[in-house]
C-alpha cells in the first residue's frame, strides 16, 4: 500500500514540476572479504615499507592487482620478495617529485595491470621536530614538494589517462594526516591540510565522472616515519586513546574505501587518530 502511494506521489510530481523520471540502477557491494578488490588494478605510491606496503599486501589478499611504486627499485624488490614474490604485484621505480614522469607512471601501470582504477596518494616524507622558526627552505621544498606537488600532479596525470581511455568508475585516496586536521606551522601538516582541500575540491568536480575522491587522516602509526616498532609495546600515555595505531588498522579503512562497499562516500576524511581532533 505505502509503495502504491509513494509510486502516486512521484508520478504526481512529476506530471506537476515536470521532473523527468531517470532510471538508475546502482550496485550495492556487501562487505564479503577474500576477494573484495577482485577485477581492481590499484597503483599504491610509496609502497616499498610502512603503510603502503601494508595495504598492499591486503589489496592482494582481496585479489587486486597492484602496483607500487618507490624511489628505488631495489627497495621495492625487497618489499616484493617480503611479499612472497607475488604474480599479481608489479613495480614502478619513481621519485614523485619526478613530475616529468608522471604520464609514464600512469602509462607504465597500466601496461602492467591492464588499467589503473584505484589511484593511492600515499608517499610521504615527515621533518620531524621542527617550527615556523626553525624550518628551513630546504625542509619546506622536500616536504611539499612530496607531501602535496607530487600527489597534485600523479592525481592530474591519472585524470588525463581517465579522461582519455573514457573510464567511468575510478577512485582516488589521499593518504593525509591528523596534522592537517588542526592548525599547524610546519610544511608536513600545512600540506597534509592542502590535500584536504584538493580532496574535498576535486570531489565535487569528479563525482560526475564516476569518481570518488576520499582522504585517510591516520594519528601516528607504527612505521619507519615514526620510529614506532609494530611489534613493541604500542603504549602512548600523552594521547587519549593511550596507544599508536598499527599499519594493518590503516590498511583496513584503505580497502573499504577502494572497494564498491564505499561507492556511496565522496569528498570525505576518515579520521584514523585516537579521536585527538574531537574537542
Ligand atoms: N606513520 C604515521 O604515523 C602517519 C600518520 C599520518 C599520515 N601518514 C602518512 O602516510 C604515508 C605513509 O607514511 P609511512 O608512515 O608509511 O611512512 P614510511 O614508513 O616512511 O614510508 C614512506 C613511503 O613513501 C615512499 N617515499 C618517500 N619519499 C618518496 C618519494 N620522493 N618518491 C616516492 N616514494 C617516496 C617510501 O619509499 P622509498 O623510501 O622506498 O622511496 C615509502 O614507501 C605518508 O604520506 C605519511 O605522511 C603517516
Amino acid at each position: 500500500m505505502g509503495k502504491i502511494k509513494a509510486m502516486i506521489k512521484r508520478a504526481a510530481r512529476y506530471i506537476i514540476k515536470g521532473v523527468p523520471n531517470v532510471t538508475m540502477n546502482v550496485n550495492v557491494a556487501e562487505i564479503k572479504y577474500g576477494g573484495i578488490l577482485e577485477g581492481k588494478k590499484v597503483l599504491i605510491t610509496g609502497g616499498t615499507r610502512g603503510l603502503g606496503f601494508a595495504i598492499a599486501k591486503r589489496c592482494l589478499e582481496e585479489k587486486a592487482k597492484v602496483t607500487i611504486t618507490g624511489r628505488t627499485m631495489e627497495a621495492l624488490e625487497k618489499a616484493k620478495a617480503q611479499l612472497g614474490n607475488p604474480k599479481e604485484l608489479y613495480l614502478i621505480a619513481h621519485d614523485i617529485r619526478d613530475y616529468d614522469r608522471d604520464e609514464e607512471v600512469i602509462q607504465t601501470a597500466r601496461r602492467y595491470m591492464g588499467g589503473v582504477d584505484i589511484l593511492l596518494n600515499n608517499a610521504g616524507v615527515s621533518v620531524h621536530d621542527i617550527n615556523y622558526a626553525t624550518c628551513t627552505q630546504e625542509m619546506w621544498d622536500r616536504q611539499m614538494d612530496t607531501n602535496l606537488k607530487g600527489v597534485y600532479f600523479l592525481t592530474q596525470a591519472f585524470m588525463k589517462y581517465y579522461n582519455e581511455v573514457g573510464k567511468k568508475a575510478g577512485k582516488i585516496i589521499m593518504m593525509v594526516s591528523e596534522r592537517g586536521l588542526y592548525g599547524d606551522d610546519v610544511p608536513y601538516g600545512l600540506a597534509k591540510r592542502a590535500l584536504i582541500s584538493y580532496t574535498e575540491g576535486l570531489a565535487v568536480k569528479l563525482i560526475g565522472k564516476g569518481v570518488r575522491v576520499n582522504a585517510i587522516a591516520p594519528g601516528v602509526t607504527a612505521t619507519d616515519m615514526t620510529g614506532w616498532d609494530p611489534n613493541g609495546d604500542l603504549y602512548r600515555p600523552y594521547c587519549r586513546g593511550k596507544r599508536v595505531l598499527l599499519p594493518q588498522e590503516i590498511a583496513e579503512v584503505a580497502i573499504f574505501l577502494m572497494s564498491d562497499a564505499s561507492n556511496s562516500i565522496s569528498g570525505q576524511v576518515i579520521a584514523c587518530n585516537e579521536t585527538n581532533h574531537l574537542k
